[in-house]
């Protein structure tokens, strides 16, 4: 990574603060999933040890720079202390009085997480005065949060005019196992895209098309890859605007001599409901009132036999609507052989792949799932990711 990073930076007797990412589903008030929490120990736990006093921030939700009762760290201060094994201190604001005198509490080896950084105005709109009141608190600045990566926000961006600002070890893995896919992969290299519209990975397709051997798509963006090679689509959702998108893809593929595999056959269902009546069919003869659901087997099985003679695969984007069990197969299936692929570099872009993954119990199976949703995305779309950009270069 051309960034400094923790790494060979002395941190001992120091306040550090470290921007992570605990924007983790809850509910009923309490985490329902903390692998954004697990994966940033690693940084957490090296400060501990080597002295440092850390103090994390983070945003969690929208509040749109008002206080949001529901949208309190408390929880979250809780659950990371659960996991670290040590009490987390947590204190009500993130800058200001109460703040600044949790810091000067701090003994070295301590971990104290500060209010949501979003019941701030200045944090979203990048205030030059929110970001120096945050930096006020620290003496070295720690950008562990992929996940907010994509935003250039006074935690993530602005903080870095007022303190040495290097990355953590959870943005260090995220930029070297996403980058070895895309600059060194070992081939072939397959993507798997899927998710329900073409329009959100447009961007992604056409950074990718020069980079990959083969390409696999699923979800409900096929029927605009259907559409485009004039066969009905039913009541599927189709991106009408982007037949002509998914056209000019077919066409690439093939002067690249990029492998595209479709599905040939599809689930699909009278409606968008759990319990809808289904059936498979061939996908290019999709009856009217009928939508897309799921890959069907013929299509899992081919796209299985193209996966297991990768050696890289790139994954984003489920391969029907996972939520609803009756239609999880193919999603199940991908991740399942992925997971059995133990000698190839398996990537799994972050967001609804993530959770998928994680639903599936397969997170460990992985070369790497990415902790980034929106971030993973624009990292495979080659954008220069603004929490990156303003780290010290090396
Ligand atoms: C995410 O969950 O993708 C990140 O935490 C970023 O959240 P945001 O989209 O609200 O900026």
């Amino acid at each position: 990574m051309q960034k400094q990073t923790l790494q060979n930076t002395d941190v001992h007797g120091k306040r550090v603060i470290v921007r992570v990412d605990f924007n983790v589903p809850m509910s009923n008030g309490k985490i329902s999933d903390d692998n954004r929490i697990r994966a940033a120990l690693p940084t957490i736990q090296h400060l501990r040890d080597n002295g440092a006093r850390v103090i994390l921030c983070s945003h969690f939700g929208r509040p749109n720079g008002i206080v949001e009762e529901t949208s309190r760290l408390g929880p979250i201060a809780e659950g990371l202390g659960k996991v670290l094994g040590t009490p987390v201190i947590y204190a009500q604001e993130c800058i200001g009085p109460i703040a600044n005198s949790a810091v000067a509490a701090l003994s070295p080896g301590e971990v104290l997480l500060l209010e949501n950084v979003r019941f701030h105005p200045g944090e979203e709109q990048n205030e030059p005065a929110f970001a120096k009141a945050l930096a006020s608190l620290a003496d070295l600045y720690v950008n562990d949060a992929f996940g907010t990566a994509h935003r250039a926000h006074a935690s993530t961006a602005g903080i870095t005019n007022y303190l040495p600002a290097v990355s953590g070890f959870l943005m260090q893995r995220e930029l070297e196992m996403l980058s070895s896919v895309l600059d060194n992969p070992r081939r072939p290299l397959a993507a798997v895209m899927g998710g329900a519209k073409v329009s959100d990975k447009i961007a992604v397709l056409e950074n990718l098309l020069g980079k990959i051997d083969k390409l696999i798509i699923g979800g409900g963006m096929v029927a605009t890859f259907i559409k485009a090679m004039g066969a009905p689509v039913g009541d599927s959702l189709l991106e009408v605007e982007r037949v002509s998108f998914a056209q000019e893809v077919i066409t690439r593929c093939t002067h690249w001599t990029v492998e595209l595999v479709l599905p040939q056959d599809v689930v699909v269902a009278r409606d968008f409901s759990p319990d809808a009546p289904s059936q498979v069919v061939n996908a290019m003869e999709i009856p009217d009132g009928w939508r897309i659901m799921d890959i069907g087997p013929e299509s899992a099985a081919s796209f299985i036999e193209e996966l297991e003679t990768c050696k890289s695969v790139l994954w984003n984007g489920p391969m029907g609507v996972f939520e609803f069990p009756a239609f999880s197969h193919g999603t199940r299936l991908i991740g399942q052989t992925l997971a059995a692929m133990t000698d190839a570099v398996t990537i799994v872009g972050g967001g609804s792949t993530a959770e998928a993954v994680a639903d599936l119990g397969l997170v460990d199976k992985m070369t790497h799932v990415s902790t980034g949703g929106g971030a993973s995305l624009e990292f495979f779309e080659g954008k220069e990711l603004p929490g990156i950009a303003a780290l010290m270069d090396k």
